[in-house]
Parts: structure tokens; C-alpha cells; sequence
């Protein structure tokens, strides 16, 4: 029995559910290509940072400041300020070159946290061919002074600022660390987003105890995250008006299974290519394969969500009731 492996994300027609997320992996064209040819449904582009883009801007403004104290002769080799492309050319380039290259939806990130002049750059995403943008708000609230109302509304505020700019689709990365999430995720909706992207891995650092040092110490992950984004999406789907893509954790065509069946439209993975190479893409395709037609499954769109918070039998699962019983039912050798 043949099984119709095809999904829907951010209206974009996906050949199966397996994105390649942001990572080095998709930051060449080369490795795009490879990504392309191991089987992988759609790439995100690895993210161009806020800071990356306020500062070129900021270096070109010095630029013209300079040039402007020099002489006539000497300011004809500075060019024109609209005509000096300000933004991070090497990124739209990459983008062109993507598109130029690939068949499969290319979706081009966007890293930052503070509303501002950089989030025009949206505009220049969408120019340069991408099918849609990955919004990833990585912020972090250290300042005892910012209260949880206003850190949500500069996530409003980007999403807003962003979605503005551009008309293809743009999707949200974001934490999972807010305290009323599901409201959080209706919210990002409302202000525009098409999509979002949960959750986006927080990198903690570590202290090295040799040097006395605080390290960023970035490890990729195992399948043991995935219970994060697998519950949440399992909660948002059919109460939200969003694609929904999972990543962190997704190592197996098990992973992939559990994240569909909880609702994802695409499960994104960057560990587990890293660490296995492209080729793994076609384990996870084939896996997943194997599985829906042994259970017989005819399509990805009729087992999508059929476990999520609305449609299993145990809602109760995906809440606290489940905590007690989970803690209640925990039995160990030594207790
Ligand atoms: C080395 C590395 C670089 C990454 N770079 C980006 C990035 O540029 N932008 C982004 O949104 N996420 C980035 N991520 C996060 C991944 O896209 C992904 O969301 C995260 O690693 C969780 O998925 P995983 O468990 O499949 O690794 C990066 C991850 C790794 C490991």
C-alpha cells in the first residue's frame, strides 16, 4: 500500500514532513544540494542575526560620514547611500543561489529580539526568492524591571514589524518559557504569523571548572527533548490558526511518528543531520513510511493530530492530571 506522505506548511505544498532546520548544514549552497538530493522536503537557511544587520548598517553610516569630510574627487569612490546595499549581501545571495538551485521550498531566517529598523530587511528576504521567513525571537528577560506583559509585547511588536514588510509567509520561533503559552502562540497569529516553530533550543551556558570560565557550550540534542514541542503542539493543534513545526529532539522515524500524531505539519531536524549526515533524511522518510503502512495509515494528513489534545481519548494526558499520576506511579529499588 502506497502512503501519501504529502504536507501542507505555511501553505507550501512539502513532498513529506522532514525539514532541514537552521543550521551549518544549510548555510552553502553545496550542502543545500546534498540536502536536496538525500530527500529533504524544504531548508531553512541558518539565521541572519539583528546584530549582524544593525552592524553593517552602522559601519556603512560610518562609512559615509567619513567620506563625507573628504574631497569631491575622493567621494566619487564611495557610492550613493541608496545605491550601497547596506543589508548583509552574503545572505541574500545565499538565498538567490538557493533558489536558483533547489526545487524545494527555501524558508530564510531571521534571529533577533528588538523591534527596530534591521526587521526591514524582510523585505529584501522576500526579493531574493525565499517561499517564506523563519522569525526566531531568541530573547532573553534579565532585567528585573521587564515584566512578562511587556516582553510579550516586543515579541508582538516584531512579529507585526516583520509580517508588514513582507507577503510571503512568515513563521515564529520562539520559547517555550512563557507562562500562559497557548495564549502566547493565539497572540503571535493574530499580530501575522502563519506559522510557528516550537520551540526554539535555548543554549545554556556551563561553567569549566579547569578555567573558571563561563562557556556558551553548545551539544546537540538527543530524542529525550522531544516531549516539549511534542506536548505543545499537541495542545495548539485545531486551537490555533497556525501551521506548527516541531523541532528539538527529532532523531528517529519514531520522533517524527510521535510529533505528527500530536499535530506537526513538519518536523525540523538539525542534531540529528549533523551528526548523521544527509542520508539520514531517507531513514526517517522510509521509516515513517513502513510504519503508517503496516498501521495503515493512507496519508500523513489522516494521522496528523489524530493524538492531539483534541481528538485522543485522554486529554487529561497532555496536563496536570498526567504529572500526578506520572510522579504517583514512579517505583525505584531504593525507595
Ligand atoms: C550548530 C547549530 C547551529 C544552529 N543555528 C541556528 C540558527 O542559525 N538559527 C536558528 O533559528 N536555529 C539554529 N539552530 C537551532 C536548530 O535549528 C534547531 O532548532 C535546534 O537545534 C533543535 O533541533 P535539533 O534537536 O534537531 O537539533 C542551530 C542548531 C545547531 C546545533
Amino acid at each position: 500500500m502506497s502512503v501519501d506522505l504529502r504536507t501542507r506548511y505555511l501553505g507550501l505544498e512539502l513532498q513529506h514532513p522532514i525539514v532541514a532546520s537552521a543550521s551549518p548544514m544549510t548555510g552553502s549552497v553545496d550542502s543545500l544540494k546534498r540536502l536536496q538530493a538525500a530527500g529533504v522536503a524544504a531548508v531553512v537557511l541558518p539565521s541572519l542575526f539583528e546584530e549582524q544587520i544593525e552592524h553593517d548598517e552602522m559601519a556603512t553610516h560610518n562609512l559615509m560620514l567619513y567620506g563625507a569630510e573628504l574631497s569631491p574627487e575622493a567621494q566619487g569612490f564611495f557610492p550613493e547611500m541608496e545605491n550601497y546595499r547596506t543589508g548583509p549581501d552574503q545572505y541574500l545571495k545565499l538565498i538567490g543561489d538557493a533558489k536558483k538551485a533547489l526545487s524545494i521550498p527555501v524558508i530564510a531566517s531571521l534571529n533577533g529580539c528588538t523591534p527596530g529598523g534591521w526587521t526591514s530587511i524582510a523585505r529584501q528576504f522576500q526579493d531574493a526568492g525565499a517561499d517564506a521567513i523563519e522569525l526566531n525571537v531568541y530573547f532573553l528577560a534579565t532585567s528585573v524591571d521587564d515584566t512578562s506583559a511587556e516582553v510579550e509585547q516586543r515579541y508582538i511588536d516584531l512579529v507585526a514589524a516583520v509580517t508588514q514588510q513582507a507577503n510571503i509567509p512568515v513563521t515564529v520561533k520562539v520559547a517555550p518559557y512563557f507562562s500562559a503559552m497557548a495564549n502566547m502562540a493565539a497572540r503571535l497569529t493574530k499580530a501575522g504569523a502563519s506559522g510557528l516553530v516550537l520551540f526554539n533550543r535555548f543554549l545554556q551556558p556551563d561553567i569549566v571548572l579547569d578555567e573558571l570560565e563561563v562557556s556558551p557550550h553548545l551539544v546537540l540534542s538527543t530524542s529525550d527533548e522531544l516531549r516539549l514541542a511534542l506536548r505543545w503542539i499537541a495542545i495548539l493543534r485545531g486551537r490555533v490558526d497556525a501551521s506548527l513545526a516541531a523541532t528539538g529532539g527529532a532523531h528517529t522515524p519514531d520522533d517524527v511518528l510521535k510529533l505528527l500524531l500530536a499535530g506537526a505539519d513538519c518536523v525540523m531536524l538539525a542534531s540529528s543531520l549533523l551528526s548523521k549526515g544527509p542520508s539520514h533524511v531517507g531513514t526517517l522518510v522510509r521509516g515513517v513510511e513502513a510504519w503508517m503502512a503496516e498501521r495503515e495509515y493512507t496519508s500523513v494528513a489522516q494521522m496528523k493530530g489524530s493524538l492531539s489534545q483534541q481528538s485522543c481519548p485522554d486529554p487529561d494526558a497532555f496536563e496536570r492530571a498526567n504529572y500526578m499520576k506520572a510522579l504517583k506511579s514512579y517505583s525505584s529499588e531504593f525507595v
